[in-house]
């Protein structure tokens, strides 16, 4: 009976781009599923941009466009990185849907009908400029501890310490640079605390749904059997909010977590929808199908405490398992943006990179454990161009043209086929030793060449080898141990390869003993059919070009126990894959370095424009490019005010200057020497209002002191506009 299989990835934020370390989830993810599939079970993928929350909503906001217009865009982005690493969702939705926004409040009343929604009154910071409720991450101020400026409010970068919004000193918005007021509000719990969650989550913890690694931080999470060490869960935000609103809660919002891994639900339903697929067969309580979910470690937390409690409660079914895995280093340091190695999935397309060299790498590199997976870009040219081209690719190279020359395409016949039930691989035995308990792994090394050799000089037996090898290969793809699986199938290769080393069709050819000539390159060709079988599920593209090559349907897993037919015409072989070259490599990663170098100065008549990173567009363009960001910080050391002009006169022997006399509301009027005298008649500029720099350093000038500066805008036209502020401003108010 084929398995019922739903299968998920973690919803990516739709506020950034895919990168390498996401990729590390959605690979092995697409790898599991693809095996699922061959194996003939009945195998869902299902993802979706996770597209609710604050930073979102302000990203929209600072773009000038909807929330609604960013997701979309950044839909069509993943949606493209995906499809060209060759992940193949059954559906890829967004949270932001009907589908989702139902399932998310069908649960939450359930809960609340269950008596596990409760509303407490809590006090956050809230940005008074702005009118919201600040998350932390968009709170700053000075690191409690090691006295930091500008750390954000739930962590110092500098020191490490973590620490409450409260904590902070001086505190200010990252949002609108303002002090934040302490307010309150009204936010709806999920409670966690509930002797009936708590006792739920014991037992599911219990139940093998978690790697050891992950079941022992839940341990750690509940504390001991006495104990209650969860908290209540905050579930709620307030408006302005980017999600869907509570039902009955005018102006409060379910919290982004909460309706993310919904989006599992969601964009399943829609898959149910276009596909006939019954939902309720997936997802009720008592349903006989299984529910992988494939995470990061830093997500646990949510989707092994909060997620099953509330599926559980709201009478749905609860994960079969969890698939935690650990993050990417790239060169044995974390990914980073001034190194480069903060890979984009794009920048790496972009540079013609084969997908597949990363989708194999990862795939060599995957145990199913929670541990770090290590990107270290020397070893992943050689190891992709060792085991890829030197060993797999090889193998149909030095021998399919012999057929297509000398015998029209045709192949010879096989001996038979292994038993699929009966029989163990032997290579397979073998070559992991050390995990074998029932193996003396020094007679295995001693075995392992002339075995090697036995087998080369009985082609039967090679057959069967490379057939059996399918029973040791299924329960590590099941168990995700790719790593192992693909040492493995490299192994049988390297046997493939002596074989044709040792039977060496070219002296064959030579001397022309055409039977074996014939046998040993179809054999050679048979053996590349049973090694792409065990590689398709990480090499999906090369499998298809290697069936268009065998002139064969797609191969599924139990195939391998098959050979094909004498007679059966092959096409001439093309080659499959190119070497990857250190030269690409190199370039990605310069084209991923984010220097700190300020952008080129404003464009000048005559300068090439296509350098500058987005130039303005519309009235008053050509004005070159922005100055580099500065903070909050950097900013408010320039006091800027009001001033009123009480006086503006011609200076004897100066050009260009007029001085004026400044009232912003000091004892003493100041001077101010401005080069504005080509465009304004001092007269009319007396009694205005206008903008100065109060805390500029005083120069001392051929004319005099000159006390600040007046601020005027001007481009590339001819003209210069002093600055005015709105009717009501006073001399002396502040510019922030
Ligand atoms: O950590 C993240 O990137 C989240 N967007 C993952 C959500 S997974 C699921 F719960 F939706
Ligand atoms: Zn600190």
């Amino acid at each position: 009976m084929p398995r019922k299989i739903l299968v998920t990835s973690a919803l990516p934020y739709a506020n950034g781009s895919i990168h390498l370390g996401h990729l590390v989830e959605y690979i092995q993810t697409d790898i599991w599923v693809r095996f699922q599939k061959m194996q003939g079970n009945e195998c869902h993928y299902v993802c979706a941009d996770d597209t609710h929350g604050t930073p979102i909503m302000l990203r929209a906001e600072k773009e000038g466009i909807t929330p609604e217009q960013l997701i979309d865009r950044v839909w069509h982005e993943h949606k493209a990185d995906f499809d060209g690493f060759h992940v193949e969702f059954d559906h890829y939705g967004s949270t932001n849907g009907t589908e989702t926004k139902g399932y998310a409040q069908d649960i939450y009343r359930k809960l609340k009908a269950a008596g596990l929604i409760e509303v407490r009154s809590i006090e956050q910071f809230y940005d008074p400029v702005k009118k919201m409720f600040l998350p932390d991450r968009f709170i700053k101020g000075e690191c409690p501890k090691c006295h930091a400026k500008d750390q954000y409010g739930d962590n110092c970068e500098a020191c490490g310490t973590t620490y409450a919004p409260t904590e902070l000193i001086n505190p200010y918005s990252a949002v609108s640079g303002a002090q934040p007021e302490r307010r309150n509000s009204d936010h709806y719990f999920f409670k966690l605390s509930d002797p009936r969650c708590q006792e739920f989550l014991r037992k599911w913890t219990r139940s093998e749904t978690l790697q050891p690694e992950a079941a022992n931080k839940m341990q750690e999470w509940l504390g001991a059997e006495d104990e209650n060490k969860l908290s209540d869960w905050d579930i709620s935000r307030d408006a302005p909010y980017f999600g869907f609103e509570i039902p009955d809660a005018p102006g409060k919002y379910f919290y982004v977590w909460l309706d993310a891994p919904v989006g599992y639900m969601g964009s399943f339903q829609q898959l149910c929808n276009a596909k006939g697929i019954d939902f309720d067969a997936y997802w009720k309580q008592g349903s006989d199908a299984e529910l992988y979910h494939f995470i990061g470690k830093d997500i646990l937390y949510f989707h092994a405490l909060f997620w099953p409690a509330m599926l559980q409660h709201a009478g749905f079914r609860t994960p079969t398992k969890l698939f935690a895995h650990g993050f990417l280093t790239v060169n044995g340091e974390k990914m980073s943006k001034s190194r480069g190695t903060f890979i984009t999935a794009d920048s790496y397309l972009k540079q013609g990179l084969n997908p597949e060299y990363l989708r194999y790498y990862y795939a060599a590199k995957l145990n199913g454990t929670m541990e770090d997976l290590d990107l270290n870009l020397e070893d992943f040219v050689a190891k992709v161009n060792s085991d890829l081209i030197g060993k797999y690719i090889n193998i149909a190279s030095r021998t399919a043209g012999f057929i297509t020359k000398q015998f029209n395409g045709k192949l010879t016949e096989m001996p038979e086929s292994a038993h699929s039930a009966f029989g163990q691989s032997v290579i397979a035995l073998s070559n992991e030793e050390t995990d074998r308990a029932d193996i003396n792994p020094q007679s295995v090394s001693k075995l392992d060449a002339s075995y090697d050799d036995h087998l080369i000089n009985n082609p039967q037996k090679l057959l069967h080898e490379f057939q059996l090898a399918s029973h040791d290969l299924a329960p590590l793809y099941e168990s995700r141990d790719f790593a192992k699986a693909s040492r493995l199938i490299m192994r049988l290769a390297d046997v493939a390869n002596k074989y044709v080393n040792e039977e060496k069709p070219w002296e064959l050819s030579k001397v022309g003993n055409e039977d074996k000539l014939h046998f040993t390159c179809s054999m050679s060709v048979n053996l590349v059919r049973i090694l792409t079988i065990y590689l398709k599920p990480a090499l999906p593209n090369l499998a298809v070009q290697v069936e268009s090559f065998l002139n064969t349907p797609p191969l599924q897993w139990s195939d391998a126990f098959q050979t094909l037919p004498g007679g059966h015409a092959i096409n001439p072989y093309q080659h499959l894959m190119t070497r990857v070259d250190q030269k690409q490599i190199d370039a990605m990663i310069e084209a991923n370095k984010e220097t700190l170098v300020p952008p080129p100065s404003p464009v000048r008549h005559g300068e090439a424009q296509q350098h500058l990173p987005s130039p303005l567009k519309g009235e008053g363009a050509n004005v070159g490019a922005i100055a580099p960001i500065i903070s909050i910080d950097d900013f408010s050391k320039v006091d800027l005010r009001v001033a009123k002009i009480v006086n503006a006169e011609h200076v004897e022997g100066a050009e260009k200057l007029l001085k004026l006399t400044l009232d912003i509301g000091e004892e003493k009027p100041r001077t101010v020497f401005a080069g504005i005298k080509s465009v304004y008649d001092p007269e009319k500029l007396k009694g205005r209002m206008t903008v100065m720099v109060a805390n500029l350093a005083p120069r001392k000038m051929k004319f005099g002191l000159s006390e600040g500066m007046v601020l005027a805008a001007s481009g590339e036209a001819p003209g210069l506009f002093i600055l005015g502020p709105d009717d009501g401003a006073q001399p002396g108010m502040r510019i922030k």
